[in-house]
């Protein structure tokens, strides 16, 4: 897979993230608000959001960070940071998992806990966007091809 198909792909899953994200923040304040869902919807929708993302975040390890790595002198210095972003929000992706396993835990602290888990992964997204999905550190160069395919 070409760095630019790479870069493509992980838009994508960003696009479709964010769409999620924006459907469990309704869920959330309409627990809050107490209009609705049931709150067994949001915990259902928000650890499908957690799958995702523990799949997303792999793929990304798999796929992108070689590229990261071959795309200059600077390689190893990226790749450690984006291991360090990754292994955070690992961190706090199985911490709010176990929150909403925690069913003695009341409904509205756990929605307040997922609208501010939206926030931070919001803000991740923007931030890989533009430190680890810059073009011109992902990109088709022959040097890197070369090296990621060797
Ligand atoms: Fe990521
Ligand atoms: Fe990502």
């Amino acid at each position: 897979m070409r760095p630019s198909e790479v870069r493509d792909r992980v838009l994508s899953d960003h696009r479709h993230l964010s769409e999620r994200l924006d459907r469990i923040e309704g869920l959330a304040r309409g627990v809050l608000d107490d209009r609705e869902p049931l709150p067994s919807t949001l915990r259902s929708e928000a650890e499908a959001l957690l799958d995702r993302l523990a799949i997303h975040m792999a793929w990304e390890d798999l796929h992108l960070v070689p590229i990261l790595r071959a795309a200059d002198s600077w390689g190893d210095v990226r790749t450690d940071r984006f291991a360090e972003e990754h292994r955070e929000q690992r961190e706090l992706l199985g911490y709010v998992l176990r929150q909403l396993h925690d069913l003695d835990r009341p409904e509205d602290v756990v929605a307040g806990n997922v609208l501010d888990l939206v926030a931070l992964l919001r803000a991740d997204i923007v931030a890989e966007e533009s430190v680890f999905l810059d073009e011109r550190v992902v990109r088709d160069d022959p040097v890197v091809i070369d090296l990621l395919s060797s």
